[in-house]
């Protein structure tokens, strides 16, 4: 079984603590993940975008402080790298408790997750990641436990088995899901609050570019972290991945300040198109128009032509063509639009001429 780990030892929880990785520290530097997790908002003052779950979340936040009560659970929803894992640290430390992290798939036995309950302390927050990966038997644990704070145990065996039921500690759990559709209903309707987190605008973006560079030490002016965030599809993580490789060019091609210039070649180079769309992104597009004169095309069959799992596809490159309106979603499969043809320079089937791109 996998036990629920603290999840970063060494934390603080003090929310707005500062960043516990020196990068300036080339011994520091281990990989991407150390700078995701040291450009991690630590507390909602410094999560930008999505006003309206940032504003419910701090009243509910409060409203548990100020009774003495714990939060109630809540689940976070929407596409990777939206910020639910950050935000699910960020009401822990906001809450002044401490999260136990575990995720659906790692939990394979109802033992593994009755053990982590019984074994949580009072008020801490469990996170489950990935929550609609929970095994049904998994699941049929949590219904008591979020309702009622007991989990049913049996003890003995054969004909003198019986079922005990032991209190634990009050407790708020932390769901997190790319796909809420998958949920069952009672899971779902045992959260008090579900928050959906969608695309951030691109003036969020700018935002949370300036306080990344900031953290990384780079300078960067307001064009250049506009064009860094005009590129990031809507999302946090690759704001942050995308302004990692800018900063990388700036450093070998020009004097290390990224400005809109230097932004605009670094992304260029990486193949990120003006639009945001990458190359995986575009060759699905490029797929669906050459391949299968647009479509309807079925998502194991995409899967196939660019080369990439469909559940892939489908949490990952998907919603943010949907989003933008380079593809539709038809009963008989995916389409894509008039938009997808003119962004790729192809011409519309019937159209005379071509669209300049
Ligand atoms: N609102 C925000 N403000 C600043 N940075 C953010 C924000 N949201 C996310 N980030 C950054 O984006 C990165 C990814 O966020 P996070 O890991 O919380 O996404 P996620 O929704 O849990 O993704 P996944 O579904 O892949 O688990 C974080 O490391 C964080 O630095
Ligand atoms: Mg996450």
């Amino acid at each position: 079984m996998t036990p629920a780990e603290p999840a970063h030892p060494g934390d603080t929880g003090e929310p707005g603590a500062a960043v516990d990785i020196d990068l300036t520290d080339p011994e520091a530097m281990v990989g991407e993940d150390t700078f995701d997790r040291a450009l991690r908002p630590r507390a909602l003052s410094e999560f930008s975008g999505q006003p309206d779950v940032r504003e419910r979340l701090e009243i509910l936040v409060d409203a548990a402080r100020l009774r003495g009560e714990p939060l109630d659970h809540l689940l976070f929803c929407g596409p990777p790298g939206l910020g639910k894992t950050t935000l699910a640290h960020i009401v822990a430390a906001e809450s002044g408790v401490t999260l136990r992290q575990t995720s659906g798939p790692a939990l394979e036995r109802p033992g593994d997750l009755a053990s982590i309950l019984l074994n949580l302390e009072e008020g801490d927050v469990l996170f489950v990641d990935e929550i609609h990966r929970l095994p049904r038997t998994v699941e049929e644990i949590l219904y008591p436990a979020m309702e009622d704070g007991g989990v049913d145990i049996v003890v003995g065996k054969g004909p003198t088995a019986r079922t005990v039921r032991l209190d634990l500690p009050s407790f708020t759990l932390v769901g997190a899901t790319t796909r809420a559709g998958m949920l069952t209903s009672p899971l779902r309707d045992r959260f008090g609050f579900v928050a959906r987190l969608g695309f951030y605008d691109p003036e969020d973006l700018v935002r949370i570019v300036a306080r990344s560079a900031s953290i990384l030490q780079t300078q960067t002016d307001e064009a250049g972290a506009h064009e860094i965030a005009r590129r990031s599809r809507g999302t946090p993580r690759i704001a942050n991945r995308l302004l990692r490789r800018v900063r990388d060019f700036a450093t070998v091609r020009a004097s290390g300040r990224i400005d809109r210039d230097v932004a605009a070649a670094a992304l260029d180079l990486f193949g990120v198109d003006e639009a945001g769309l990458d190359a995986l992104d575009r060759d699905l597009l490029r797929a669906m128009i050459e391949s299968h004169a647009g479509g309807p095309v079925g998502l194991g069959t995409l899967g196939v032509l660019v080369g990439e799992e469909p559940e892939t596809l489908e949490d990952v490159v998907e919603p943010y063509l949907l989003q933008q309106g380079y593809l539709r979603r038809t009963p008989r499969g995916r389409i894509v639009t008039a938009m997808a043809y003119e962004h790729l320079g192809h011409e519309l089937p019937g159209a005379q001429g071509t669209f300049n791109v």
